[in-house]
């Protein structure tokens, strides 16, 4: 980290927060969980935190933390305090939390640079900038060097965050496994009659067993034409016969996500209709999976996903017309209407810059990302054949690019129709 904000004093310093605690109604508070960048950075787990990086400085690692206060550990639990944050943390200095606004101006006093991530907290901006004003009004008086360029600090963490080391890999594979095994026991457990809340559960359970914080983000458990809702989170109807179920679920293990998708048949088995577009939906990922290489532009996935899932439509007859002309005129949008992946860490949609002087980036090894399509075909699309009105699918996997092969994490969760139905019991 100190690396990429380069010199000493006339420099680059970092100042990052963590996540404020919400709560949720009346004195109930909703579990914590840091902000992945200052977890990213320190590893501190509590509220009421920040990190301040200023590299060359005699205390270049600075954090302010909540005080040890006996009276408030009664009710929330243990705190490392500044002596924790100085001992365990490996802070070069400490200091309690209420004196942020006060200590900051002399902490940022000698460098020229600040990298802040503005716009995310009224409240702390103001701090923020107060000492800025404050500092520059006392360096125009004394020739003090004082930040006089304020950078996104979202630029350079992303930068880092985007490129995984084993540590990180090892957490994503322990998030993967558990994950797979979740969407396995949500295949066995659904069948008509089941709710999708019941589904939900058996995922979110296991997560839990499994010793993860639970899920990444809100599981999605869609049944028939629920699917084709994209970010589906009610979750209250009960599974039909002879319907689709998508789930798309990733548990967070050590604050590291999963996210995957699966679409299996209720009844155990695919009609034909529905196999026929997952098997278009099957073979659009398996060639967008094949292009998350090193070297090939981000969106080299996206573009094998769209065309094969174009030639696919124009198969089965929800498209007609050449595909070429069809994916320059993006008419495959009706039934597939969002990006095929995103890069996947801390964050289900994680940190990182997807393009480089306005162009797309190349993939490099350490990177990983999902790769998600899918086929919604709305329930009222009068210009669909019958057959597909309602079917929701989509197929998401998460794959660590690499010097050679792309490497799919969540492998062993299952995908082909044949596997998938032995999953189901079908
Ligand atoms: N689960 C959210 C997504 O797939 O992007
Ligand atoms: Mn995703
Ligand atoms: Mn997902």
């Amino acid at each position: 980290m100190f690396a990429a904000l380069g010199g000493a004093e006339g420099g680059a310093a970092l100042l990052v927060f963590g996540a404020t605690h919400a709560s949720r109604n009346g004195d109930s508070e909703y579990r914590y969980r840091q902000s992945s960048d200052l977890w990213y950075l320190s590893g501190w787990e509590d509220p009421e935190s920040a990190v301040l990086l200023r590299p060359g400085a005699d205390h270049p690692f600075v954090m302010f933390v909540q005080a040890k206060d006996r009276s408030r550990e009664v009710w929330t639990g243990f705190r490392a305090g500044v002596e924790g944050a100085r001992g365990t943390f490996g802070a070069d200095a400490a200091f309690p939390w209420s004196e942020l606004g006060a200590r900051l101006p002399e902490l940022l006093a000698g460098w020229s640079t600040l990298h802040y991530a503005w716009g995310e907290d009224g409240e702390r901006d103001r701090t923020v900038f107060r000492a800025l004003s404050g500092l520059g009004r006392v360096a125009s008086r004394n020739g003090l060097a004082m930040p006089h360029q304020l950078v996104d600090a979202r630029r350079l963490l992303g930068e880092l965050r985007l490129f995984k080391d084993p540590a990180e890999v090892a957490l994503l594979r322990r998030a993967a496994d558990i994950t797979a095994e979740a969407h396995v026991a949500a295949m066995r457990l659904g069948r008509p009659g089941v709710a999708e809340y019941e589904v939900e559960a058996e995922i979110d359970g296991l997560f839990r067993r499994r010793g993860g914080n639970g899920p990444g983000y809100t599981t999605i458990v869609g049944g028939g034409t629920n699917a084709c809702v994209l970010h589906y989170i009610t979750n209250r109807e009960p599974l039909r016969a002879g319907d689709l179920c998508l789930v798309d679920a990733g548990c967070e293990y050590a604050n590291y996500t999963a996210d995957v998708t699966r679409t299996w048949p209720v009844s155990g088995r695919f009609s034909t209709p529905q196999r026929r577009l997952y098997e278009i939906v099957l073979a659009s990922q398996l060639a967008a999976i094949d292009a998350a290489r090193a070297g090939r532009p981000y969106k080299a996935m996206h573009d094998a996903a769209v065309r094969v899932l174009t030639e696919g439509m124009v198969a089965v007859g929800l498209l007609e017309g050449d595909v070429d002309t069809l994916i320059l005129e993006e008419d495959f949008r009706r039934y597939y209407m969002h990006g095929t992946g995103h890069w996947l860490g801390l964050d289900v949609h994680d940190a990182g810059a997807y393009h480089l002087s306005g162009t797309s980036r190349l993939l490099e090894p350490g990177m990983v990302v999902t790769v998600e399509p899918g086929l919604y075909v709305a329930p009222d699309d009068a210009r669909a054949p019958e057959a597909y009105r309602g079917i929701g699918i989509r197929i998401e996997d998460d794959i660590l690019v690499t010097d050679g092969e792309p490497d799919v994490l969540t492998a062993a969760c299952p995908k082909s129709v044949k596997d998938v139905e032995a999953a189901c019991g079908g």
